[in-house]
């Protein structure tokens, strides 16, 4: 396997005074986001509902916890109006909270497919609508949410439930740019699979990318980093593929 180019990491402001939240920011793609997010200047609201890994990630970045479970809406009310208050606004979200699930069509308990559904998708519509009074007063708002390839091009056996959240999460990307445009642009990053936790025990898929490697969380953060600067000024309703070239290997 050929391993992830090494970033600079030198910082350039380009997040410099704006007020982000990243949800899923207690582990992997959330917590990478943080990192180089703070890295470029950025304040930042920590959402996750693992206290322990947004402490570390809290400790890394400088930013300020808030523990809720994204598929409860009261939990979500209060912690948006507390990072707001804490931040002076919010300016930007980032939706990286999910699960996997793999099982068959024809196996999927109802209750699991439910629960898969809920997460990845209900849970990153109540996230941004939560933040939506905030988002709507700032000038260049900006939402970006994690799809998968499975979603942009479902074609592995196994993943149905996981597959029919992420596009579901393409189609509330775009629809979701058209009713908030021009104040709020709304983008999606489409990435293969990442080494992350929830990667386990399927590292070895590194063969049906054209670039032969899985992803390392940076580099999905620095698509992240991209669609929510001002260099991504022109861009919504867009689903950037960071996935190896696997969507036309
Ligand atoms: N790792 C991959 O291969 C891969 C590939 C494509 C897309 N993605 C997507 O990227 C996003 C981040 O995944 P990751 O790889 O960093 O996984 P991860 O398991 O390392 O992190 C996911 C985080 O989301 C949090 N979370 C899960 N459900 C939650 C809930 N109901 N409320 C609050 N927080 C919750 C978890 O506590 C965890 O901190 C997910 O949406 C995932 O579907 C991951």
């Amino acid at each position: 396997m050929t391993s992830a180019p090494i970033a600079d990491g030198v910082p350039r402001g380009r997040l410099r005074g704006r007020r982000i939240a990243v949800t899923g920011a207690a582990s992997g793609i959330g917590r990478a986001t943080a990192r180089l997010f703070a890295l470029e200047g950025a304040a930042l609201a920590l959402l996750d509902r693992d206290p322990l890994g947004l402490k570390k990630t809290a400790q890394e970045t400088g930013g300020s916890c808030f523990e809720v479970d994204i598929t409860a809406e009261d939990e979500l009310t209060d912690a948006a109006e507390r990072a707001a208050e804490e931040l002076g606004g919010i300016d930007g979200v980032v939706n990286a909270a999910g699960i996997m699930f793999r099982g068959r069509a024809a196996d999927v308990p109802a209750a699991e497919w439910r629960r898969v559904l809920e997460v990845n998708l209900t849970g990153t519509y109540l996230v941004t609508r939560c933040f939506l009074p905030w988002l709507t007063r700032e000038a260049a708002a900006s939402v970006v949410n994690i799809a998968s390839a499975q979603g942009l091009l479902p074609n592995s056996p196994g993943y149905t439930a996981y597959a029919a959240s992420k596009g579901g999460i393409i189609a509330l990307t775009k629809a979701l740019a058209a009713e908030l445009a021009p104040h709020v642009r709304v983008n999606c990053v489409s990435p293969g699979m990442v080494d992350t936790a929830m990667a386990d025990g399927h590292r070895n898929a590194a063969a049906n990318y054209a670039l032969k490697r899985i992803a390392d969380p940076s580099e999905i953060a620095a698509a992240l980093l991209f669609l929510t600067s001002a260099e991504a000024s022109y861009v919504t309703g867009s689903v950037l593929g960071v996935d190896g070239g696997r969507a036309f290997h």
